[in-house]
């Protein structure tokens, strides 16, 4: 696979996915992608070399560890033990560039922790995205009440805060994954209180804070919407494990359930996955705990049913394209609504050129099943649409090919095998629509 981080493009490659199998058989999930590049931020807040492992073998790593290597760490990965080493100096340079952030949006994490490190962060603004205008507000309110005088200057975020952060309360509009993470790894290091109000509460915002309790952080209340965090002079190097990628194993979960076929999926955590896959029982899945994962089942047409997403406890957006795909050769009819990314629906102009029933209005989609969608050149918008599109072409009739898959490079390890080891048929090739 030809990964190239920056400066040379990335060949331009496709999928081409025969529809008609059913996928049976085992996979394994790895570390979360959405956990593993905070993790990696975080381990900026300590000197010393710390260790994340269950690290998934995906482009947003590589642009993760080149970011820290900017920033004056030495990083190693080892794709075969799964694993990351992050050696941190005691001085850190403070600029992310435009280079790294505009290719993941996720490099404004390091916000956080450089400013608690160094008192000051220069981070390129992300820019434009696929699934919606994704402000930073509740990133910059937050660390602006820990004392961060922040500037927006030559499409660079400024932040300084030469005497240091002190705690303070933050109470956020909405519980943003993003800000919650950057106010908790910038308290960690400030001195006094914060105490977070309607903070995030997804696995990997849990997953972060144990990682930064085993360095020695004070934070209470992990789990829940109230964060109390009370600042350290110093954290230390740690080695932690991350939590499995529950977006993966319910992009697995739901393939099972489309096809008609039967996954093991060793390393997902039903407890991650209470509402995903509560609605899959409900088209008529059989879902069975096994001793490291849980297994789906189907054996009939699905039964259309009515997702809503919303912030953790509740239904993930991130899996809302694969209910699409779902939904579009389910039995009946599904209202599908958005609450998290206003744009999400993008991709479903692409689910319509596959036969599907769709149409969206504002934040709902309203999906009638068929029960066949029609093979055809789509395009994968970002991540998680390009894996509906997958999914949606192994139930298609004849060849859907799927272009701009880097995409889907970003988030699903080895996905073309896993599929294949599953019985689908799926070909990577360059694509020649593309120069
Ligand atoms: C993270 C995940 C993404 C997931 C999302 C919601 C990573 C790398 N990405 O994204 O896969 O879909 O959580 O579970 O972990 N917002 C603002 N102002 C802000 C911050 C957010 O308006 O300052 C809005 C966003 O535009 C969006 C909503 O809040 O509409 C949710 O965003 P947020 O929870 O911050 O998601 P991310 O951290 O960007």
């Amino acid at each position: 696979m030809a990964r190239t981080i920056v400066g040379v493009d990335t060949v331009a490659e496709r999928f081409e996915v025969t529809g008609g199998a059913r996928l049976i058989g085992e996979v394994a999930v790895t570390g979360a992608k959405n956990s593993v590049l905070k993790l990696m931020a975080a381990a900026l807040l300590a000197q010393g070399t710390s260790t994340i492992r269950a690290v998934p073998n995906i482009l947003d790593v590589d642009i993760m560890a080149e970011l820290l290597r900017r920033l004056g760490c030495d990083v190693g990965h080892d794709v075969e033990q799964q694993l990351v080493t992050i050696s941190v100096p005691q001085t850190l340079h403070h600029q992310a560039d435009y280079d790294l952030v505009r290719k993941m949006r996720a490099s404004i994490c390091v916000l956080g922790p450089l400013i608690a490190r160094c008192g000051l962060a220069d981070v390129a603004l992300p820019g434009g995205d696929a699934i919606g205008s994704r402000g930073l507000d509740m990133h910059i309110e937050g660390l602006t009440k820990l004392g961060a005088d922040i500037q927006s200057e030559h499409g660079y975020l400024l932040a300084r805060a030469p005497q240091g952060l002190t705690g303070a309360h933050v109470a956020f509009d909405f519980p943003s994954v993003g800000a919650t993470e950057n106010v908790v790894m910038a308290a960690v290091l400030a001195s006094g209180v914060t105490v977070i109000d309607n903070a995030a509460r997804e696995p990997e915002i849990v997953d972060l804070c144990q990682m930064l309790i085993a360095m020695g952080a004070s934070i209470e209340g992990v789990g829940g919407s109230t964060l109390t965090i009370e600042g350290v002079d110093a954290l230390s190097s740690v080695d932690h494990t991350a939590v499995p990628d529950r977006v993966v194993a319910g992009t697995w979960a739901v393939g099972a359930v489309l096809t008609q076929g039967d996954i093991t999926i060793h390393g997902g955590r039903i407890d991650h996955l209470e509402l995903p896959l509560e609605k899959l029982h409900a088209c008529g899945a059989v879902i069975d705990e096994v001793a490291d994962g849980f297994r789906v089942r189907m054996s009939s047409r699905p039964q259309s049913v009515d997702v809503a997403t919303l912030p953790y406890p509740g239904f993930p957006t991130d899996l809302q394209p694969m209910i699409i795909a779902l939904a579009s050769i389910s039995e009946g009819t599904a209202m599908i609504t958005e609450n998290v990314f206003e744009a999400r629906f993008m991709f479903v102009n692409e689910m319509v050129r596959l036969g599907a029933l769709i149409r969206t209005d504002g934040h709902h989609a309203v999906v009638r099943g068929r029960p066949e969608l029609s093979g055809a050149p789509v395009r994968a918008t970002d991540i998680r649409a390009g894996a509906g599109l997958v999914l949606a072409g192994l139930v298609a009739d004849g060849i859907t090919t799927i272009s701009e898959v880097h995409h889907l490079d970003r988030g699903y390890p080895g996905f073309v095998e896993s599929l294949n080891a599953l019985g689908a048929s799926v070909v990577r090739s360059p694509d020649p629509d593309i120069g």
